[in-house]
């Protein structure tokens, strides 16, 4: 996976997204992720791969600063199109690896489904870490492998055809948030969906 394949590959899943990731069953998903997320009034909140904005219909604090970050142009386009008349979303086109906000810009920062696509997780985890604001929560909804299980076999097969449609099945998130446990305290991670491959996981910035 590299970033000009997940734009080109995103680019073609922008019209067909929300049938498959806002269905039914994945907005309830979300809704459990989104319930009881410390997002207090007045917070400058961070999407990172924003999508087709599924996760924007879910913030109920009106009066948030919202910033929402893609790489590919055409899933921004479906959000910008949900919230063309939104005076507080800014939508920008960035790389998730390299973000060009000031450390500690944000309260909290929400990455969701992205940090099993971006080609370096680990990069991408040390970028939202810098730029939320100490004592800030960082929200992630993922797929991931879990704690201390090797990857089926069955997985391990079709991990690389899954990766050609851009997300990774078998990426650990105890791996990725490794380097940074010392500026980082998990509070909590839930499993939400499929037996616990989707999982909700709430970190917060103590250094
Ligand atoms: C599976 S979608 C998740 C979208 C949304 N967060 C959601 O929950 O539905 C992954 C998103 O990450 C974006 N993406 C992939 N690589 C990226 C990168 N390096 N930087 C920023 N966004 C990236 C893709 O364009 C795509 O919109």
């Amino acid at each position: 996976m590299n970033n000009t394949w997940n734009k080109m590959i995103y680019n073609l899943w922008a019209p067909f997204y929300d049938s498959f990731f806002n269905s039914a069953l994945f907005l309830q998903a979300r809704k459990t992720v989104f319930k009881d997320a410390p997002i207090p009034l007045g917070s400058r909140i961070l999407f990172v791969g924003v999508g087709t904005g599924a996760d924007l219909q879910l913030l109920t604090q009106k009066d948030s600063t919202v910033t929402a970050i893609d790489i590919s142009p055409n899933m921004l386009q479906q959000a910008k199109k949900k919230y063309e008349h939104s005076q507080t979303i800014t939508f920008m086109e960035m790389d998730a690896q390299h973000m060009s906000f000031s450390d500690e810009s944000f309260d909290i920062v929400i990455a969701n489904l992205v940090v099993s696509v971006v080609p370096d997780p680990i990069l991408c985890m040390k970028e939202i870490i810098r730029v939320t604001q100490k004592e800030g929560y960082i929200l992630i909804f993922d797929k991931f492998q879990p704690d201390n299980k090797k990857l089926s076999i069955g997985k391990r097969i079709i991990r690389p055809f899954i990766s050609f449609l851009g997300t990774d099945i078998g990426r650990s998130f105890a791996e990725i948030v490794a380097p940074y446990l010392e500026t980082v305290k998990q509070l909590e991670s839930t499993p939400v969906l499929f037996n616990g491959m989707y999982r909700k996981i709430l970190l917060q910035k103590i250094r």
